[in-house]
């Protein structure tokens, strides 16, 4: 029921995305209208060994993006409950195991995608977790290993049983990566199987294909990943009433609004970079898109002076950025 609640509340949310989805970019994605959202990937092992400050940038987040969920990599069953209890300390409302990521140095060591190869050892691992936490747990899967193991359907059965409270799926295989399209079919198959809360990813890149696949496959929500990148007005349900102008000065806030909290978030050392990162996502319609981030990363000009390059570009563009 929990978990219900928790979704009922905003059914299109940002997806969790690796060196991506810090607190910065969830806090303006949850100002634009997403629902609740996830950190990126956090490997137990090193959360319970060695905080280092990698790890501990993950796990930071500001009061109002709670409830929050935070993201678990891992394979092995105490790594993984003692990481669940250090983050529900530090204020997780929800516990999300990935067993979705295809990195080959994250399957290797049997960590993400990997779990789903074998579907008792992982009962095992998701029944020590469920006994260990006590908030809601919820689990990001693939549509399986490979074309041969498309085993996403009894896998989600088994978390089910398992005491799982909730599921994501992204329907391509760890041997698709992020190739192809992905298979909107397998979602419907998990929704109509299982009774907890299913949650639908991939290829959605505007609110309308988010109300499609909800339509299609009946999940209970959607998650955007790529879509929201350089375009977190993705989820905002009013953004398409507004008139250019309008439009406009909406984004340019938005924009001003990030630079400003990446500015308070990172040290000196990843500043630049970090901007950087959001300004090439947000050169997303120009014209010159792919020389403007060339010369943006290239660039030694001071970052403010990139910023303001920036904005020239941007103003160049209005008209074609108006329209997205
Ligand atoms: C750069 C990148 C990093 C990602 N990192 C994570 C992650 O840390 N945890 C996770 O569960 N999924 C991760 N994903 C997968 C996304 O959450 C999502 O399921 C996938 O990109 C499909 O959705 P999309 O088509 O909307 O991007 C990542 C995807 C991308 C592109």
């Amino acid at each position: 029921m929990v978990m219900e609640k928790l979704l009922s509340k905003n059914k299109i949310r940002l997806a969790p995305m690796a060196s991506i989805t810090n607190a910065p970019f969830r806090q303006i994605c949850i100002e634009c209208g997403s629902g609740y959202v996830t950190t990126e990937e956090i490997d137990s092992e090193s959360l319970v060994k060695n905080k280092s400050e990698k790890t501990k940038k993950i796990i930071e987040y500001y009061p109002e993006q709670k409830p929050i969920a935070m993201q678990l990599l891992g394979n092995d069953a105490n790594y993984l409950s003692e990481a669940s209890k250090i983050l529900q300390d530090i204020g997780a409302d929800i516990i999300d195991i990935n067993m979705g990521c295809p990195v080959p140095k994250i399957t290797k060591k049997g960590k993400g995608v990997a779990l789903m190869k074998d579907i008792n050892k992982t009962a095992k691992l998701i029944n020590h977790i469920r006994k260990n936490t006590i908030l809601p747990l919820t689990v990001k899967i693939r549509s399986g290993w490979d074309q041969n193991n498309l085993n996403a359907l009894e896998f989600s059965k088994m978390l089910e049983q398992e005491g799982v409270d909730a599921i994501t799926i992204h329907p391509r295989s760890r041997l698709q990566q992020f190739t192809g399209m992905s298979k909107w079919e397998i979602i419907s198959e998990i929704v109509s199987t299982v009774r907890i809360p299913v949650t639908g990813s991939g290829d959605v890149k505007s609110l309308s294909s988010a109300k499609s696949m909800m339509k299609k496959t009946l999940c209970n929500s959607v998650m955007i990943g790529r879509g929201s990148l350089g375009n977190p007005w993705i989820f905002n349900q009013q953004y398409l009433n507004l008139n250019d102008m309008q439009r406009e000065s909406y984004k340019k806030n938005i924009i001003n609004k990030h630079i400003d909290l990446i500015r308070i978030f990172f040290n000196e050392n990843q500043l630049d970079m970090q901007i950087k990162k959001q300004l090439s996502f947000y050169a997303k319609g120009f014209k010159n898109a792919r020389e403007f981030r060339k010369n943006l990363f290239n660039s030694k000009e001071e970052i403010d002076d990139l910023i303001s390059f920036f904005f020239i570009e941007w103003e160049k563009n209005s008209k074609i950025l108006a329209q997205i």
